[in-house]
């Protein structure tokens, strides 16, 4: 293929596909107004409208508990597909340096991972790199429309026989039994409608002493540009993740704007 790579990997050429394939859809309906509008705005250096546009006043954390709540929080909307090239902004690798959070993992080659609620494989290609033609990346999303752009992208990077795109539901992880080492999501969990059904077929899908990671936006800075009930708090996280029966192991640092908290099932 004569595309110019970029830095990690995703051809330009992919990219223009993607954004290509959006703009048709968007065509025939509208565009959503983005979950991470202020991230775009704060790219154009606009500093003062990082403000939170809903709920400024509210805490989504401190919610009494009724339907589209969970353990006090606001469960977020679902991104939609039709948003999907913002997921390849070129912003992306600044603001989050995925090769930073993917070496905070520790995976080795031949490790059996999943990337839940992939979208179209941003992380999913780079676990592929990491645990390399031994190992498998399982890549899973709720929207069809997501696995129909993640299948195209692991096609044109060659990776089919790593990466397996897996259509999942919200109750049902179409995960294998007792396989994964280590279970990523990265700005997913936060929008999963079932928390207690995900949690415990994740939990299922793991080996015992296998890992779940959550990347999330720091809820507790403000300076964080992401409308609130697209954050969580590193407590709120331990809250809904432990009551699920899984031990926390650590959050680590070393993000600008997201946590990487490490979660561990029983041995
Ligand atoms: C903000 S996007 C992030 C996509 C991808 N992880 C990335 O970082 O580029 C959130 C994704 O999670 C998916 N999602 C939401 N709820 C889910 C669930 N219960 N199980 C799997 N995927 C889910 C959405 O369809 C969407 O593609």
């Amino acid at each position: 293929m004569s595309a110019k790579t970029t830095r990690f990997g995703i051809t330009q050429q992919l990219i223009k596909s993607l954004k290509i394939q959006l703009l048709a859809v968007a065509l025939v309906t509208f565009l959503p107004s983005s979950i991470f509008a202020q991230v775009a705005k704060s790219a154009e250096g606009k500093k003062a409208e990082q403000k939170p546009v809903e709920s400024a006043e509210v805490d989504p954390h401190q919610l009494p508990d009724k339907p589209g709540n969970f353990m006090g929080r606001a469960i977020a909307p679902v991104m939609s597909y039709l948003g999907a090239d913002w997921l390849l902004r070129e912003t992306r690798e600044q603001e989050e340096q995925p090769e930073q959070m993917i070496d905070a993992l520790n995976l080795k080659a031949g490790d059996v991972v999943a990337d839940v609620g992939a979208g179209v494989g941003y992380t999913s290609v780079r676990l592929a790199k990491r645990v390399g033609t031994t190992g498998k990346v399982y890549a899973t999303d709720i929207q069809p429309q997501m696995i129909r752009m993640l299948k195209s992208n692991i096609r044109a990077m060659k990776l089919e026989k790593v990466v397996i795109p897996t259509l999942c539901t919200a109750t049902d992880t179409k995960l294998p039994d007792g396989e994964i080492d280590l279970i990523i999501m990265v700005d997913v969990y936060h929008e999963c409608s079932n928390p207690i059904e995900t949690l415990q077929g994740l939990k299922k899908a793991l080996k015992p002493g296998g890992r779940l990671v959550l990347i999330e936006f720091r809820a507790e800075d403000p300076d964080v540009p992401i409308r609130p009930e697209h954050k969580m708090t590193l407590a709120q996280a331990r809250k809904e993740v432990e009551a699920q029966g899984f031990k926390f192991q650590k959050n680590d640092p070393r993000l600008p704007w997201q946590h990487i908290i490490i979660f561990q099932k029983p041995e």
